[in-house]
Formats: structure tokens, sequence, C-alpha cells
């Protein structure tokens, strides 16, 4: 057993076999601790676990956990490349007990490991304990056998392990191996123990308190262990070498980067090598878990350290990016070990790519500016601040990557200059936003940005994170804290809460405290970077400093997603099936369903909406993942990605891709590609099934399509399945013969209607139906005279059957006088062609009109119609025409 992947599960299985649950390595980014930056040990993901605030189903665990020592507190990255044992990426193995086990049996199990599974000399070996802690010292001695001057004594704080300020901690016990006396260096404690003689291999934590606050240290609730191991270390020991950078793992990748360059590891570029190789395992695990480089935070600790490497690879004489050629190897030898590192492969190697390239263009230039600026200064000098600045902002180089281009010539920086000038530039750009009138009422998300730096969001990866109270903001004013009823805006250091913008909507959840519980209603963007909640606080006071946890309303959120993917799916659709000069103009994701504007200049057929929702739903089923890549605007929109008009981007942009394109130019290629910041579902499956449900006009040349997606398409699917079901059986019919039958009937009734309308004319005609009990024609001023009140007859009707009333007199005057249901009265008088010179309709059914209590009426001498208000009348009107007929 010797390779670094051996040795690793070697580790696990041994304490799987004495029952302790393997659990996997949690995220470099820890969700569980906001004071943190990276994950630095493995108890980092159990630390409420010892403080009794979480239960896990187990009691006993084994590890092996990415950790990253640079930014922070414990940062390693200067050293990393001049010495054997520092890295910015390292591996911790160890063993815990959650009030389990204690010294005894964490002592038993370390020392078997080492000197009977790994076979470590034992003669070789000796340890320390906290100079107070008999007890150890005790059962190191019972246990090992170890001679009294082989247990050595210490009193000062290496012995006593604290995760931080604040957290768990106790006495610990740590593990040294004796390379020889032929490296210099003495045991702990001795004047000489920072020589590479004896070197730490495990460090056996007993964990028994709780530090509250600096003063302030309790019991914890049961005692407990936390070990690590450095992997590194332990492999070194175990291949025989002094060197971590001599293991298997590292051969590969300096022998990898050895042949991409040409350059041998020996000389000078054996510590650049070695940068390279030591950063090349940081930036690509801290990619896999979803930092990405950028200004701020964590993304820019990992932009110091992806260009600290790129510097290096240029001191190589790498003429071309460097670093993603190297991957491949990585992966080859941690992906088993860590799947994130395949999952993540393509991302990982676009990012290298692109910071490489990008950082290329300016390297050379400020690597000249600052041998100009240095070549006079010599040994112990400083560098201006001024010039450090200039290289930091103009040409992109973090201050640690210019003093560790001077470090071999032992040239400092001055850093308070370099400060100086920062502050000179944030002045300027202060009195930018606090001149602009608009921005004057959001002075105060500036000044917070300016005091805080942007929030760090990490609600791309997690929906649960703990955070710290930066600032409470209540009416406009930051105050100190908020109680009960209050209702605030918070800003938190970081957060997994997304906040409005490009048309997804604010998350909403809840913040716990230790002494406050609050509710999330919505969460905003300010300030350029500040992520602020507003929040009411429903028990307890929250204060400025506390630390709580985050918790984004998990189903909301779910549906935010869905929602938001599915209109990247529709935008592609609609322009393969309309056309591509339908561009965004708008959207609206909510939980509740998608909105979305487009150009276009006509509504779109039900067809054409059929096609594109098939097709979004095509690529639904092929449930792809969902991919996102930083790139370069120009890049991106080179790449096809679609950019909206008029959003305003920074220098880098989120593309995010899903789903491959089935047929036309997009075949076998990326379906969707968009710049975009919103959260995504991570395949597209999860959208489950998309369904346009309205198409309308807004302004002109512009459509919009509201769609439901997942769960809500469902039940709007499943409700109108009902309402065939229910139509169905009102018709007596199954539900695929509804239409059919609801067209039979609609011809039926139109033929029924039809006939009826006949049947009431004849009927009218012939007598019967007579409201008013005429007995039909009469003789009139020696005239054939119809007068007729007639009911049952639609207005328009009248006319035709005046018509017949005339054909059936040969010649004569017709008048009908037709009552609706809600009283209203309508005449018709109709005259024969032979009788028009003697009598005009117009004027006759004027007269009928007037009986009516209306006025006026028209038509034609033969033919003219009139209404009025009172219906009981229409038999006077009959009459009024009669008399009138009579002179
Ligand atoms: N947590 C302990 C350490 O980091 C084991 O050394």
């Amino acid at each position: 057993m010797s390779g670094v992947n051996e040795i690793r599960s070697t580790f696990l299985d041994y304490f799987r076999k004495n029952g302790h649950e393997v659990v996997p390595s949690s995220p470099l980014v820890p969700r569980n601790d906001p004071t943190l930056m990276f994950t630095n040990a493995g108890m980092v993901q159990f630390k409420n676990v010892f403080t009794g605030l979480e239960t896990r189903p187990y009691s006993t665990a084994v590890t092996a956990q990415k950790c990253v020592r640079a930014g922070g507190k414990h940062n390693d990255l200067d050293n990393v490349g001049y010495t054997a044992r520092h890295h910015t990426f390292f591996e911790m193995l160890g063993n815990f007990s959650f009030g389990d086990y204690f010294k005894e049996r964490a002592i038993e199990l370390a020392w078997n490991l080492i000197t009977k599974e790994f076979g470590i000399d034992r003669t070789r070996l000796l340890v320390t304990v906290y100079h107070t802690d008999d007890q150890a010292f005790d059962l190191w001695k019972k246990i090992a056998g170890l001679s009294d001057d082989r247990i050595i004594r210490i009193p000062t704080s290496d012995n006593f392990w604290a995760m931080g300020d604040t957290g768990p901690c106790g006495p610990c016990s740590e593990i040294f191996y004796d390379h020889g006396d032929h490296i210099w260096g003495g045991p702990p404690g001795s004047p000489e123990e920072d020589g590479d003689r004896f070197i730490e291999i495990w460090n056996l934590v007993f964990m028994q308190f709780e530090q509250l606050t600096k003063e302030e240290r309790v019991d914890l609730p049961r005692p407990s262990i936390d070990t690590g191991m450095g992997l590194e270390r332990i492999a070194a020991l175990l291949q025989g070498k002094h060197d971590n950078y001599d293991i298997d793992l590292f051969r590969a990748l300096i022998e990898a980067s050895v042949e991409a360059t040409g350059v041998p590891a020996e000389g000078e570029a054996r510590a650049s090598h070695r940068v390279i190789a030591d950063h090349l395992r940081s930036s690509a695990f801290l990619i896999a878990d979803g930092v990405l480089p950028a200004k701020d935070g964590r993304g820019y600790v990992l932009r110091r350290i992806m260009r600290r490497a790129m510097r290096h690879a240029q001191l190589l004489g790498a003429k071309e990016p460097l670093m993603w050629k190297l991957l491949p190897t990585l992966v080859g030898e941690m992906g088993r070990a860590y799947p994130e590192l395949q999952r993540a492969e393509a991302l990982i190697s676009e990012t290298l790519k692109l910071e490489e390239t990008r950082f290329r263009t300016t390297l050379e230039r400020g690597l000249t500016l600052l041998s100009d600026a240095t070549n006079t200064l010599h040994k112990g000098d400083m560098l201006d601040g001024e010039t450090a600045f200039k290289l930091y902002d103009t040409y992109g180089f973090p201050l640690d990557l210019t003093q560790d281009a001077l470090r071999a010539r032992e040239i400092g920086v001055d850093l308070a200059g370099f400060t100086d000038a920062m502050e000179r530039q944030k002045a300027e750009a202060r009195s930018h936003w606090a001149g602009s009138g608009d921005k004057a009422t959001e002075t105060i998300w500036f000044e917070l940005k300016e005091k805080f730096g942007a929030s760090e969001f990490l609600g791309y990866d997690t929906e649960t994170a703990e955070g710290v109270v930066q600032a409470i903001v209540r009416d406009g004013k930051a105050v100190d804290s908020a109680s009960a009823g209050d209702e605030v805006q918070i800003v938190f250091n970081q957060t997994p809460f997304y906040g409005e913008s490009g048309g997804q909507m604010g998350d909403t959840g809840t913040i716990a405290g230790d002494n406050a519980k609050l509710s999330v209603s919505d969460t905003h963007k300010k300030g350029e970077g500040l992520f602020v909640h507003v929040a009411t606080v429903a028990e307890g006071t929250l204060k400025v400093g506390d630390a709580v946890a985050l918790t984004v309303d998990h189903a909301r959120r779910s549906r935010l997603r869905a929602n938001h993917s599915a209109t990247h799916l529709l935008h592609e659709a609609l322009r393969e099936v309309l056309g591509t000069h339908v561009a965004q103009k708008g959207s609206l994701v909510a939980p509740e369903r998608l909105r979305f504007d487009v150009s276009h200049p006509k509504p779109m057929s039900a067809e054409e909406l059929r096609v594109i929702e098939d097709m979004a739903n095509e690529i639904i089923v092929q449930n792809a993942p969902v991919t996102t890549r930083l790139m370069t605007v120009d890049d991106a929109i080179a790449e096809g990605a679609m950019a909206l008009f008029g959003e305003k981007y920074g220098d880098e942009v989120r593309v995010v891709s899903m789903g491959t394109g089935v047929r036309g130019a997009k075949a076998n290629r990326p379906y969707s590609v968009e710049l975009c910041g919103g959260t995504h579902v991570s395949a597209t499956g999860e959208i489950g099934l998309v369904r346009i449900v309205s198409e309308s006009a807004v302004g002109s040349g512009v459509r919009r399509l509201e769609a439901l997606t997942g769960e809500a398409a469902r039940a709007y699917l499943a409700e109108q399945d009902e309402r065939v079901k229910a139509l169905a059986t009102a018709l007596k019919a199954q539900p695929n013969e509804v239409l059919a039958r609801v067209e039979a009937l609609v011809d039926e009734r139109r033929k029924l209607e039809r006939e009826l309308t006949e049947a009431k004319k004849k009927l009218a005609l012939s007598g019967g139906g007579s409201a008013g009990g005429d007995e039909g024609v009469r003789e009139v001023a020696g005239l054939k005279y119809l007068g007729k009140v007639v009911t049952g007859v639609e207005p328009k009707d009248l006319k035709s059957l005046a018509d017949e009333g005339k054909k059936s007199l040969g010649s004569g005057v017709v008048a009908f006088v037709g009552v609706s249901p809600d009283g209203k009265a309508s005449a018709v008088v109709a005259v024969t062609e032979d009788l028009t010179g003697r009598f005009s309709a117009v004027d006759l059914v004027r007269r009928a009109s007037e009986a009516l209590g209306g006025k006026g009426g028209g038509g034609r001498p033969d033919m003219a119609q009139a209404g009025g208000p009172d219906g009981g009348k229409a038999a006077d009107a009959i009459e009024a025409v009669a008399s009138a007929l009579a002179g």
C-alpha cells in the first residue's frame, strides 16, 4: 500500500471496519460556518454536531475532507512552491466521535492504524500532549508503550486546538515522525522544533469545550473526538519521501507540467512547477464546488491562486495557456475519489483557459512595468504602493502575485501606499454615486457596499447557509438591532437567497439565529452587489454581527428554477419556429407561472404555439444537464449565446446552456445558450413539462406568452381533462367523441332554429300565436289589411314575415308588431307595390311607432320598420295603422 488513493481508502476502510460511518467530504465552501472562507479541516462539517445543535444518525464518522487554506485566517498561499509541506489544497483524513468514545479509544485506534495497518516503525514515533493533560499522557504510555521522554508536554496553544475565535475546541495530542538525524531539527518544544526532522503527521483533538465568546467557554454536551491527518504528509512518509511534492500524485502533476512546457523541474523552475501543481488542485476543486473567478470574496481568492500559477507558467516560458492542459492528469489521479471533479471537468477546463488567456494579455505588460519600476531597487527595498496598485487595478495583478514576483529578489511592497491608492480610487467612485440624483435615496446601499464589499451569493449551489449580519436597515437608516414585529432590510456577508433580477423574482424563506427568528418576504439587489433581505422579525432580537442560518423556501425556489429554465427553452423554440427576429422584450419568472414577451409582428397561430411547446418539451425529455460557464461577453456572443439587448453585464458573464438541438442548424449542438445570472434546474427533466396557456398582444410588435411548468402544468392539464370528462358525461359520450358530438349538436341546433323560425312565421301568419285576438285579414277602406300582434317571432324575422304577408294578400297592407320579453315593441309595415302610390310604409309605421310610445321609424315606401318602448300598446299600434289607412 503506497499510492495516495490506496492510503485514503485504507484509512476510510479501517475506521469503517471499526464501526464508523464513512461520510463524504463536504464542499469547500462551508455551508454552516459564515466566518470561514473555505473548509479548512475535517471537523467543519460537524461543527454543529459537536455543539449538540444538530444530530446525525451515527455517533462516529470518518472522512477524507477537501481543504483549502488560502485567504482568510489560515493562508498558506505565499509559501506554496518554496517549502516541502505547504499547500493551498490538501486532503485531511479524520475520524470523529460525537459523544461516543473519547481519549482512550481515539489513541488506541490511531496507534493501531499507523503501526499495524500502515506499518510505520514505532521507534520513530513520538507524541505531544497538552501540558496539563495527565490522562492523555498516561494513556499513551499504556497503549503505545512510549517512554516518558517520547511523550512531550506542550504548554502552548499548539496543543490546544480551536477552529477559530469561537466554536468547539479542546486539548490535543499530536503524533510526530522522526525522519532521522541526517535532517536538521529538534523534537517539538525544543529550540530546533522548526527544523524539518520531526514532522507532525496526525493531530488528535479531545473536543471538550465550546468557546462562545473570547471570555466565555462552556463544556460540550459530551466529550468528543476530532482528528486530522494530512494525506499528503502521510503519503510522503509511507512512500519514503521527505517532501510532499515527491509523492506519486504530485509527481504525476509535475511530470505533466514538465512535459507540457519542456522545462525540467530543476533549479528555479522547480518552485514554478510546484506552484502550478498545487494551484491546479485548489483551482479545480474550487471551481467544481461552484466558485468562479470574481472581483470579490471567494472568487477573488480563486483568481489570485489561478493568476499566481499563471505567472509561473509564464516564467517557465509557456507560450499558450498551460493549466487546462494538466487537468486530465489531475482528474485521472483524483477523479475516482472525488467524482465532482469528473462532473465539472469541462467547466474547470474552460474556466482555466479563459482566465489564463485573458490574463496573458496584460501579464507581459504588467511584468515589464514591474521590472522598470524595480530595476534600481535592491534587496530589502520596497516597491512603491502606487505602482503595486496600478499593477492590481490596470494589469490584474493581485497583490500577492506582485509580492511573489519580487520574492526572489527580496524586495517588499509598500502596503500602506497600496492601501492609500486603493482608498483614493474608492473616494472617487463615491463622489460619483453620491452626486447622482436618482441614486441619492439609495446612498445607504452604496455606503454599505463600500464598507462590506459585495454580498457573496451561494444560491447557485445551496438553499441553506449561515451568514453574518452586516447591516440592518429600518426606515432607510442603519440600526444595530431589530426586535419582534420590526420590518427591516438585512445584509449578510453571504447568502443563498437570490435577489430579484433578470425577471426572476427574489427568494423568500427564513432566518434563524440563537436569539431571533425572522421571515423573509423578498430579496433585492442594491448598491451594485448587495443582497438585501426584506424581513420581519417574528420573535426575539437580531443584532448586527449575529451568525444566523438562512433557509430559502425550497418548494418556491424549485418552481422558480423550473420556470426560469423553461423560459430559456421557449425562447430558443420561438426563434426556431418564428425566426431569429424574435428577441426577448421582458420576462417574469414567478413561482406559479412564467411570462415572456418577445418581438413578433403578428399573433402566433395555434399550430405555431403547439410546435414551440413540443420543441421545448423535447429538450425537457432529454433530461440534459444544465451547465453554467463563465466567459467574456465577446466570447459568449461569438459562441452564439443570446444576450439581452440593453442589459448591463460585467466583463465576465455566466453562460447557461441546456439540451442538444435535434434539427436544423442546432442539430447535435447545444440547444439553448444564454447569458444569465438566474438560478436553473440542474437537468432539464426537473422542469417536468411546459405548457403555454396564453398568447396575447402587449403593444405593437410585442407578443406575450404565459406558460406553466411542472406540477402547475400538470394540474392545469388535469383540470382540462376533468372538464372534457364532465362534458362527455353530460353528452353521454366517450371523451374522444365529444368534439364530433358537439359539432353534430351545433348543426342540429342550427337546423332546429331554422325550422322553428319557419314554424313560428307560419303560425303567426295563420292566425295562431296572435296576442291581440285578431282575426287576421280585414277590409279597411277597400283594401286588404293584415294587421297582427305576433309573439315568439324575433324582430329580425318580422320583415320576412311581412314579405310573406304581402305575398298572401296579393294586394294590400301588412302590419306586424312583435313584443320582446322585456316588453319593448318592434313594428313592421309593408305595402304591396300596386299601392305604394297611395300609401307609404314609412308614414304608416310612424303611426304605429307613436302608438308604441316611440318616435320615427324608417325604410322604403314598400317596407318600413320602427320600434317603441311600450309593448302593451301593440294592439293599439295595429289599429293606428288601420285608421291611417281609413284616412
Ligand atoms: N481539527 C484538527 C486539525 O485541523 C484535527 O488539526
